[in-house]
Protein backbone atom coordinates (compact mmCIF):
# COMPACT_ATOMS: atom_id res chain seq x y z
CA UNK A 1 0.00 0.00 0.00
CA UNK A 2 1.38 3.46 -1.04
CA UNK A 3 1.51 6.42 1.65
CA UNK A 4 -1.28 8.11 -0.42
CA UNK A 5 -3.74 5.19 -0.28
CA UNK A 6 -2.75 4.71 3.70
CA UNK A 7 -3.76 8.42 4.05
CA UNK A 8 -7.41 7.38 2.83
CA UNK A 9 -7.71 4.01 4.10
CA UNK A 10 -6.94 5.26 7.64
CA UNK A 11 -9.28 7.99 7.79
CA UNK A 12 -12.26 6.67 6.27
CA UNK A 13 -14.71 3.40 6.90
CA UNK A 14 -13.25 -0.06 5.82
CA UNK A 15 -15.11 -0.17 3.03
CA UNK A 16 -15.36 2.84 1.75
CA UNK A 17 -13.28 1.38 -1.27
CA UNK A 18 -15.37 -1.68 -1.41
CA UNK A 19 -18.01 -2.03 -4.13
CA UNK A 20 -21.00 -4.00 -4.48
CA UNK A 21 -19.53 -5.72 -7.42
CA UNK A 22 -16.56 -7.40 -6.48
CA UNK A 23 -15.98 -9.69 -9.44
CA UNK A 24 -13.15 -9.25 -11.65
CA UNK A 25 -13.35 -5.63 -13.43
CA UNK A 26 -13.18 -7.87 -16.94
CA UNK A 27 -16.47 -9.47 -16.51
CA UNK A 28 -18.61 -6.43 -16.24
CA UNK A 29 -16.50 -4.39 -19.02
CA UNK A 30 -16.44 -7.44 -21.63
CA UNK A 31 -20.08 -6.28 -22.19
CA UNK A 32 -19.45 -3.25 -25.43
CA UNK A 33 -20.85 -0.34 -24.75
CA UNK A 34 -21.16 2.10 -27.30
CA UNK A 35 -23.18 4.24 -25.57
CA UNK A 36 -23.31 8.03 -24.49
CA UNK A 37 -22.31 8.43 -20.67
CA UNK A 38 -23.82 12.15 -20.37
CA UNK A 39 -26.38 14.25 -22.44
CA UNK A 40 -25.01 15.89 -25.59
CA UNK A 41 -24.84 19.29 -23.68
CA UNK A 42 -22.69 17.87 -21.39
CA UNK A 43 -20.53 16.52 -23.59
CA UNK A 44 -19.86 19.72 -25.39
CA UNK A 45 -19.41 21.00 -22.21
CA UNK A 46 -16.99 18.59 -21.73
CA UNK A 47 -15.20 19.20 -24.58
CA UNK A 48 -15.16 23.02 -24.47
CA UNK A 49 -13.36 22.47 -21.04
CA UNK A 50 -10.52 20.32 -22.65
CA UNK A 51 -10.45 22.56 -24.98
CA UNK A 52 -9.89 25.79 -23.12
CA UNK A 53 -7.38 23.89 -20.46
CA UNK A 54 -5.20 22.19 -22.81
CA UNK A 55 -2.50 24.85 -23.99
CA UNK A 56 0.05 22.43 -25.24
CA UNK A 57 0.88 22.89 -28.84
CA UNK A 58 0.44 18.97 -29.80
CA UNK A 59 0.04 17.72 -26.54
CA UNK A 60 1.06 14.13 -25.74
CA UNK A 61 -2.15 13.26 -24.09
CA UNK A 62 -3.06 9.90 -22.00
CA UNK A 63 -6.98 8.96 -21.56
CA UNK A 64 -6.84 6.94 -18.78
CA UNK A 65 -10.59 4.78 -18.30
CA UNK A 66 -11.66 4.96 -22.27
CA UNK A 67 -13.74 4.14 -24.11
CA UNK A 68 -14.81 4.68 -27.61
CA UNK A 69 -14.96 8.19 -27.76
CA UNK A 70 -12.22 10.75 -25.49
CA UNK A 71 -14.34 13.97 -26.08
CA UNK A 72 -10.76 15.92 -27.73
CA UNK A 73 -11.85 18.93 -29.59
CA UNK A 74 -10.83 18.81 -32.93
CA UNK A 75 -8.55 21.85 -32.37
CA UNK A 76 -6.36 20.18 -29.83
CA UNK A 77 -4.50 18.92 -33.01
CA UNK A 78 -2.82 16.01 -30.10
CA UNK A 79 0.51 14.57 -31.14
CA UNK A 80 -0.15 11.36 -29.82
CA UNK A 81 -3.13 10.37 -27.58
CA UNK A 82 -2.87 7.09 -26.01
CA UNK A 83 -6.03 5.41 -24.67
CA UNK A 84 -6.19 3.14 -21.10
CA UNK A 85 -9.80 1.15 -20.63
CA UNK A 86 -11.66 -2.00 -20.12
CA UNK A 87 -12.85 -3.16 -23.48
CA UNK A 88 -11.07 -4.14 -26.66
CA UNK A 89 -14.04 -2.85 -29.04
CA UNK A 90 -14.95 -0.16 -27.69
CA UNK A 91 -11.21 1.10 -27.24
CA UNK A 92 -10.62 -0.38 -31.53
CA UNK A 93 -13.43 2.13 -32.33
CA UNK A 94 -12.25 4.96 -30.73
CA UNK A 95 -11.32 7.32 -33.62
CA UNK A 96 -8.89 9.65 -31.32
CA UNK A 97 -6.53 7.13 -30.07
CA UNK A 98 -2.99 6.32 -32.10
CA UNK A 99 -2.64 3.77 -29.19
CA UNK A 100 -4.75 1.96 -26.66
CA UNK A 101 -4.07 -0.87 -23.94
CA UNK A 102 -6.30 -3.06 -22.23
CA UNK A 103 -5.31 -2.49 -18.83
CA UNK A 104 -7.43 -3.04 -15.12
CA UNK A 105 -5.96 -0.38 -12.97
CA UNK A 106 -7.73 -1.55 -9.84
CA UNK A 107 -5.35 -4.72 -9.96
CA UNK A 108 -2.34 -3.03 -11.12
CA UNK A 109 -2.16 0.59 -10.67
CA UNK A 110 1.42 0.95 -12.22
CA UNK A 111 0.72 2.87 -16.02
CA UNK A 112 3.22 1.11 -18.29
CA UNK A 113 4.90 4.18 -19.58
CA UNK A 114 7.92 6.13 -18.84
CA UNK A 115 8.22 9.17 -16.50
CA UNK A 116 7.15 12.43 -17.41
CA UNK A 117 6.04 11.63 -20.87
CA UNK A 118 2.64 13.10 -21.16
CA UNK A 119 1.53 16.63 -21.23
CA UNK A 120 -2.03 15.54 -20.57
CA UNK A 121 -3.66 12.70 -18.84
CA UNK A 122 -7.57 12.88 -18.61
CA UNK A 123 -9.86 10.64 -16.72
CA UNK A 124 -13.41 11.38 -17.63
CA UNK A 125 -16.61 9.98 -15.91
CA UNK A 126 -14.70 7.07 -14.15
CA UNK A 127 -12.72 8.28 -11.33
CA UNK A 128 -15.77 6.47 -9.57
CA UNK A 129 -14.33 3.11 -10.29
CA UNK A 130 -10.85 3.33 -8.92
CA UNK A 131 -10.61 1.60 -5.82
CA UNK A 132 -6.56 2.42 -5.57
CA UNK A 133 -7.30 6.06 -6.23
CA UNK A 134 -4.03 7.37 -4.00
CA UNK A 135 -1.74 4.43 -5.97
CA UNK A 136 -2.94 5.60 -9.70
CA UNK A 137 -3.10 9.34 -8.54
CA UNK A 138 0.80 8.79 -7.48
CA UNK A 139 1.09 7.05 -11.05
CA UNK A 140 -0.30 10.13 -12.89
CA UNK A 141 2.03 12.51 -11.29
CA UNK A 142 4.83 10.08 -12.38
CA UNK A 143 3.84 9.76 -15.92
CA UNK A 144 2.99 13.59 -16.63
CA UNK A 145 5.52 16.21 -17.57
CA UNK A 146 6.60 18.76 -14.84
CA UNK A 147 3.85 21.20 -15.77
CA UNK A 148 1.31 18.97 -17.32
CA UNK A 149 -2.68 18.82 -16.65
CA UNK A 150 -4.03 16.13 -14.93
CA UNK A 151 -7.92 16.62 -15.16
CA UNK A 152 -10.68 14.50 -13.77
CA UNK A 153 -14.07 15.10 -14.97
CA UNK A 154 -17.48 13.38 -13.49
CA UNK A 155 -21.29 13.96 -13.26
CA UNK A 156 -23.52 12.30 -11.42
CA UNK A 157 -24.27 8.96 -13.14
CA UNK A 158 -22.70 5.67 -12.62
CA UNK A 159 -22.75 1.70 -12.72
CA UNK A 160 -23.72 2.05 -8.72
CA UNK A 161 -22.25 -2.09 -8.26
CA UNK A 162 -18.93 -0.91 -9.84
CA UNK A 163 -18.70 2.53 -7.82
CA UNK A 164 -17.01 2.40 -5.03
CA UNK A 165 -19.13 2.72 -1.87
CA UNK A 166 -17.26 6.20 -0.71
CA UNK A 167 -18.46 7.73 -4.04
CA UNK A 168 -22.02 6.29 -3.66
CA UNK A 169 -22.43 7.47 -0.08
CA UNK A 170 -21.25 11.22 -1.15
CA UNK A 171 -23.23 13.96 -2.35
CA UNK A 172 -22.20 15.82 -5.23
CA UNK A 173 -20.61 18.43 -3.25
CA UNK A 174 -18.32 16.15 -1.34
CA UNK A 175 -17.40 14.31 -4.33
CA UNK A 176 -15.85 17.27 -5.94
CA UNK A 177 -13.82 17.36 -2.46
CA UNK A 178 -12.91 13.80 -2.79
CA UNK A 179 -11.12 14.09 -5.81
CA UNK A 180 -9.39 17.19 -4.39
CA UNK A 181 -8.34 14.83 -1.79
CA UNK A 182 -7.28 12.13 -3.99
CA UNK A 183 -5.33 14.86 -5.46
CA UNK A 184 -3.83 16.57 -2.12
CA UNK A 185 -2.55 13.34 -1.05
CA UNK A 186 -0.34 12.66 -3.86
CA UNK A 187 2.87 15.10 -3.07
CA UNK A 188 3.40 15.41 -7.29
CA UNK A 189 0.68 18.10 -7.82
CA UNK A 190 0.00 21.66 -7.19
CA UNK A 191 -3.47 22.62 -5.36
CA UNK A 192 -6.30 21.41 -7.35
CA UNK A 193 -9.08 23.83 -8.84
CA UNK A 194 -12.89 22.99 -9.59
CA UNK A 195 -15.03 23.58 -12.27
CA UNK A 196 -18.58 23.08 -12.21
CA UNK A 197 -21.62 23.76 -15.19
CA UNK A 198 -25.23 22.94 -13.85
CA UNK A 199 -28.49 23.73 -14.60
CA UNK A 200 -28.00 24.07 -18.23
CA UNK A 201 -30.87 23.20 -20.95
CA UNK A 202 -31.14 19.75 -21.63
CA UNK A 203 -30.91 19.51 -25.56
CA UNK A 204 -34.96 19.44 -27.52
CA UNK A 205 -33.71 16.20 -28.81
CA UNK A 206 -32.60 14.58 -25.85
CA UNK A 207 -34.43 11.12 -24.84
CA UNK A 208 -35.60 12.58 -20.86
CA UNK A 209 -36.09 16.29 -22.42
CA UNK A 210 -39.95 15.47 -21.40
CA UNK A 211 -39.26 15.15 -18.15
CA UNK A 212 -37.96 18.75 -17.43
CA UNK A 213 -34.53 17.62 -16.47
CA UNK A 214 -31.52 20.03 -17.17
CA UNK A 215 -28.33 18.93 -18.73
CA UNK A 216 -26.49 16.52 -16.47
CA UNK A 217 -24.16 18.39 -14.94
CA UNK A 218 -20.19 18.40 -15.04
CA UNK A 219 -18.14 18.64 -12.69
CA UNK A 220 -13.78 19.01 -13.28
CA UNK A 221 -11.37 18.91 -10.74
CA UNK A 222 -7.76 19.89 -12.28
CA UNK A 223 -4.21 20.20 -11.25
CA UNK A 224 -0.75 20.51 -12.96
CA UNK A 225 2.12 18.45 -12.02
CA UNK A 226 4.35 20.03 -9.81
CA UNK A 227 7.88 21.74 -11.31
CA UNK A 228 6.55 23.88 -14.41
CA UNK A 229 8.51 26.79 -16.09
CA UNK A 230 7.89 29.57 -13.49
CA UNK A 231 5.63 32.06 -14.79
CA UNK A 232 3.60 29.87 -17.50
CA UNK A 233 0.37 31.27 -18.61
CA UNK A 234 -2.30 30.25 -15.73
CA UNK A 235 -5.17 27.55 -17.29
CA UNK A 236 -8.31 29.67 -17.59
CA UNK A 237 -11.66 28.22 -16.81
CA UNK A 238 -14.15 28.16 -19.97
CA UNK A 239 -17.30 30.52 -18.67
CA UNK A 240 -20.11 27.70 -17.59
CA UNK A 241 -22.58 30.27 -19.68
CA UNK A 242 -22.36 31.19 -22.40
CA UNK A 243 -25.42 33.95 -23.07
CA UNK A 244 -25.64 37.47 -22.76
CA UNK A 245 -24.91 38.84 -19.59
CA UNK A 246 -26.58 42.52 -19.45
CA UNK A 247 -23.51 45.56 -18.36
CA UNK A 248 -23.57 47.13 -15.33
CA UNK A 249 -26.04 49.89 -16.40
CA UNK A 250 -28.37 47.88 -18.01
CA UNK A 251 -28.46 45.70 -14.82
CA UNK A 252 -29.25 48.81 -12.93
CA UNK A 253 -31.82 49.82 -15.28
CA UNK A 254 -33.64 47.46 -15.37
CA UNK A 255 -33.67 46.84 -11.41
CA UNK A 256 -35.67 49.89 -11.50
CA UNK A 257 -37.67 48.82 -14.05
CA UNK A 258 -38.65 45.89 -11.31
CA UNK A 259 -40.28 47.91 -8.96
CA UNK A 260 -43.30 48.53 -11.27
CA UNK A 261 -42.74 45.20 -13.56
CA UNK A 262 -41.71 42.25 -10.81
CA UNK A 263 -39.63 40.96 -13.84
CA UNK A 264 -36.14 39.33 -13.30
CA UNK A 265 -33.26 42.08 -14.49
CA UNK A 266 -31.49 39.59 -15.37
CA UNK A 267 -33.67 37.31 -17.78
CA UNK A 268 -37.25 39.93 -17.96
CA UNK A 269 -39.13 37.07 -17.06
CA UNK A 270 -41.71 37.59 -14.19
CA UNK A 271 -40.92 37.04 -10.84
CA UNK A 272 -42.94 34.43 -8.78
CA UNK A 273 -44.58 35.77 -5.20
CA UNK A 274 -42.82 33.16 -2.61
CA UNK A 275 -43.54 33.36 1.07
CA UNK A 276 -40.82 33.30 3.60
CA UNK A 277 -40.64 30.59 5.78
CA UNK A 278 -41.40 32.00 9.47
CA UNK A 279 -38.94 29.91 11.23
CA UNK A 280 -36.94 31.26 14.72
CA UNK A 281 -34.02 31.04 12.29
CA UNK A 282 -35.47 33.25 9.55
CA UNK A 283 -34.26 36.84 9.85
CA UNK A 284 -36.63 38.44 6.88
CA UNK A 285 -39.04 40.81 8.21
CA UNK A 286 -41.17 40.57 5.41
CA UNK A 287 -43.94 38.15 4.73
CA UNK A 288 -43.51 37.59 1.02
CA UNK A 289 -40.31 37.80 -1.65
CA UNK A 290 -40.33 37.72 -5.36
CA UNK A 291 -38.07 34.87 -6.48
CA UNK A 292 -36.94 34.21 -10.21
CA UNK A 293 -38.25 30.39 -11.09
CA UNK A 294 -37.24 30.64 -14.85
CA UNK A 295 -34.60 27.52 -14.95
CA UNK A 296 -32.54 29.28 -18.35
CA UNK A 297 -32.62 32.79 -16.56
CA UNK A 298 -28.62 33.74 -16.77
CA UNK A 299 -28.08 34.85 -13.19
CA UNK A 300 -29.32 31.35 -12.28
CA UNK A 301 -27.05 29.15 -14.86
CA UNK A 302 -23.94 31.59 -14.12
CA UNK A 303 -23.83 30.67 -10.31
CA UNK A 304 -23.45 27.18 -10.55
CA UNK A 305 -19.97 28.27 -11.99
CA UNK A 306 -18.86 30.96 -10.21
CA UNK A 307 -20.09 29.73 -6.57
CA UNK A 308 -18.20 26.66 -7.02
CA UNK A 309 -14.96 28.29 -7.96
CA UNK A 310 -15.64 30.33 -4.50
CA UNK A 311 -15.69 26.71 -2.74
CA UNK A 312 -19.46 26.43 -2.73
CA UNK A 313 -19.29 23.61 -5.34
CA UNK A 314 -23.50 22.37 -5.96
CA UNK A 315 -24.32 25.81 -5.67
CA UNK A 316 -26.00 28.55 -7.18
CA UNK A 317 -28.63 31.62 -6.63
CA UNK A 318 -31.89 33.03 -8.00
CA UNK A 319 -32.95 36.28 -7.84
CA UNK A 320 -34.63 37.41 -5.12
CA UNK A 321 -36.65 41.10 -4.42
CA UNK A 322 -38.08 42.58 -1.74
CA UNK A 323 -41.06 45.45 -2.99
CA UNK A 324 -41.04 47.03 0.18
CA UNK A 325 -37.10 47.89 0.38
CA UNK A 326 -36.89 47.60 -3.26
CA UNK A 327 -34.20 45.32 -2.26
CA UNK A 328 -32.17 42.51 -4.64
CA UNK A 329 -30.67 39.49 -2.58
CA UNK A 330 -29.33 36.10 -4.20
CA UNK A 331 -31.69 32.96 -2.71
CA UNK A 332 -29.13 30.24 -2.30
CA UNK A 333 -30.45 26.74 -4.20
CA UNK A 334 -28.67 23.49 -4.73
CA UNK A 335 -30.95 22.17 -7.25
CA UNK A 336 -33.87 23.57 -9.61
CA UNK A 337 -36.79 21.96 -7.58
CA UNK A 338 -35.69 24.24 -4.32
CA UNK A 339 -37.94 26.84 -2.81
CA UNK A 340 -40.75 26.01 -5.46
CA UNK A 341 -42.90 24.61 -2.35
CA UNK A 342 -43.01 28.38 -1.08
CA UNK A 343 -44.40 29.82 -4.40
CA UNK A 344 -47.95 31.48 -3.73
CA UNK A 345 -50.59 32.93 -5.85
CA UNK A 346 -50.87 36.70 -6.34
CA UNK A 347 -53.46 38.40 -3.78
CA UNK A 348 -56.46 39.96 -5.60
CA UNK A 349 -55.51 43.69 -4.71
CA UNK A 350 -51.48 43.87 -5.47
CA UNK A 351 -50.63 45.84 -2.14
CA UNK A 352 -46.44 45.13 -1.96
CA UNK A 353 -45.52 47.70 -4.52
CA UNK A 354 -44.22 50.63 -4.23
CA UNK A 355 -46.18 53.99 -5.68
CA UNK A 356 -44.15 54.24 -9.14
C1 LIG B 1 -18.49 5.34 -17.78
S1 LIG B 1 -17.24 4.68 -18.80
C2 LIG B 1 -16.42 6.13 -19.35
C3 LIG B 1 -15.65 5.91 -20.59
C4 LIG B 1 -14.95 7.15 -21.16
N1 LIG B 1 -13.93 7.65 -20.29
C5 LIG B 1 -15.93 8.22 -21.57
O1 LIG B 1 -15.69 9.38 -21.22
O2 LIG B 1 -16.91 7.95 -22.25
C6 LIG B 1 -16.17 3.95 -17.64
C7 LIG B 1 -14.91 3.41 -18.25
O3 LIG B 1 -13.99 3.09 -17.21
C8 LIG B 1 -13.20 2.01 -17.64
N2 LIG B 1 -12.78 1.26 -16.45
C9 LIG B 1 -13.58 0.79 -15.48
N3 LIG B 1 -12.88 0.09 -14.58
C10 LIG B 1 -11.60 0.13 -14.99
C11 LIG B 1 -10.40 -0.42 -14.50
N4 LIG B 1 -10.40 -1.19 -13.41
N5 LIG B 1 -9.25 -0.19 -15.17
C12 LIG B 1 -9.25 0.56 -16.29
N6 LIG B 1 -10.36 1.10 -16.82
C13 LIG B 1 -11.52 0.88 -16.18
C14 LIG B 1 -14.12 1.17 -18.53
O4 LIG B 1 -13.38 0.55 -19.57
C15 LIG B 1 -15.13 2.15 -19.05
O5 LIG B 1 -14.89 2.44 -20.40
Amino acid sequence: MSNAEESFTTSLADDAFAREDERDDALFYARDRFVAHLDARALETVEQLIGALVHEPAPAVLDLMASWDSHLPPALDAARVVGVGMNENELRQNAQLDRYLVHDLNRDPHLPFPDASFDVVLNTVSVDYLTRPGEVFTEVGRVLKPGGLHLVIFSNRCFPEKAVRRWLRSSEGERVMLVEDYFRAVGSFEAPRVFVSKGLPRPEDDRYAELGLPSDPVYAVFAERRGGAPGRPRRELPSTYSGQRPSAEELARRKEETRRSLCCPHCGVRMLRWQVPQTPFTEWDAEFMYICFNDDCPYLMAGWGSLGEQGNVGFSHRQMYEPRRHAFYPALVTGLRDLRAGIVAEPAEETEREPS
